[in-house]
């Protein structure tokens, strides 16, 4: 697996805090520590969610559905979520940044894939990428990546790029034939190079069992707490998604209500005229033109 260094900044420096490198990942696991990573897709949240301290974040094709409202992933294009993954890569001082490649972004081809992971890397500064899946072509893809230098992420269970093939947003692996086929799945990856694996919307006991068969940390959305870190999508954890209420979601605030209470203090405000305070929200004419301001405005009087 090759490892990223990514230099720390002046601030990271003075703060000494760590600067997430592949490394620093895998030495979190090795010590028993809990990953925490979120999805995010713009700047000022990436800011926060970096000084809060998370491990990763996530640029998610799932941005198709909570940015831009689509009903599923499958239609972001490469310079849509390029767009984003630039603003969350300036947004992060500490953080890992991982860019989730898009539906047809990788499924055609090594040489493709490798274009695009490349422009996520380069142009879009994040540090890995994300493919979905562990077919033949997706093996081959990672290990290309990785021997050019880019670190991968797997996601195996639910993968919603294949959303039309299984039928919906469901649980995966409930029989011992699926248990199989996914363990399986997940040590190809492995072997092929991902330095961490998404496990989303499978039973506890077989993301447990996965955990325990890689070395690579798991990191788990709606696989229970026995992955090696979490994941959820930044706007069901601030309550502010509403499309879908998935069992594996906690919201940890009800960031919808709070907006729309704000947005209706700031009407009200304005029609009852105490926004803006004109002694503090607005800019006085300077003291020393305003006798000729008031005669111009006298002369002007109808
Ligand atoms: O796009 C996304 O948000 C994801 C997470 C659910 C892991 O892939």
């Amino acid at each position: 697996m090759s490892v990223h260094t990514q230099p720390a900044s002046d601030e990271s420096r003075l703060t000494k805090r760590t600067v997430q490198t592949v490394a620093s990942l895998r030495r979190k696991t090795e010590k028993g520590q809990k990953l925490v990573t979120l999805t995010c897709y713009d700047f000022s949240t990436a800011r926060i969610l970096d000084d809060a301290g998370v491990d990763l974040l996530l640029v998610g094709d799932s941005l198709a559905m909570t940015v831009l409202g689509h009903p599923n992933t499958l239609s972001v294009t490469v310079d849509e979520m390029l767009h984003h993954v630039k603003a969350v890569s300036r947004g992060a001082r500490h953080a890992f940044v991982v860019a989730d490649m898009p539906f047809m972004s990788y499924q055609t081809g090594w040489i493709e894939a490798t274009k695009n992971a490349g422009r996520f890397i380069q142009e879009g500064g994040a540090q890995a990428v994300k493919l979905e899946g562990a077919s033949d072509g997706v093996i081959e893809v990672v290990r290309h990546l990785v021997e050019i230098g880019i670190p991968v992420v797997g996601h195996l269970g639910f993968t919603p790029q294949m959303l039309n093939t299984l039928g919906g947003f469901k649980v995966q692996a409930k029989n011992l034939d699926d248990v199989k086929k996914l363990l399986n799945d997940a040590m190809r990856l492995q072997e092929a190079g991902v330095f961490a694996l998404v496990l989303e919307m499978v039973p506890v006991e077989v993301a447990d069992l996965i955990t325990r068969q890689l070395k690579i940390p798991t990191i788990g959305i709606g696989a229970g707490n026995v992955c090696d870190g979490q994941i959820l999508v930044i706007d069901d954890l601030l309550g502010r998604y509403s499309e879908l209420s998935p069992r594996f979601v906690r919201r940890y605030m009800d960031s919808k209500a709070l907006i729309q209470q704000a947005v209706t203090d700031y009407a009200a405000d304005i029609q009852s005229g105490n926004f803006p305070d004109n002694a503090v929200e607005a800019f006085p004419f300077p003291p020393e033109g305003m006798a000729e301001l008031s005669q111009l405005t006298a002369s002007l009087a109808p």
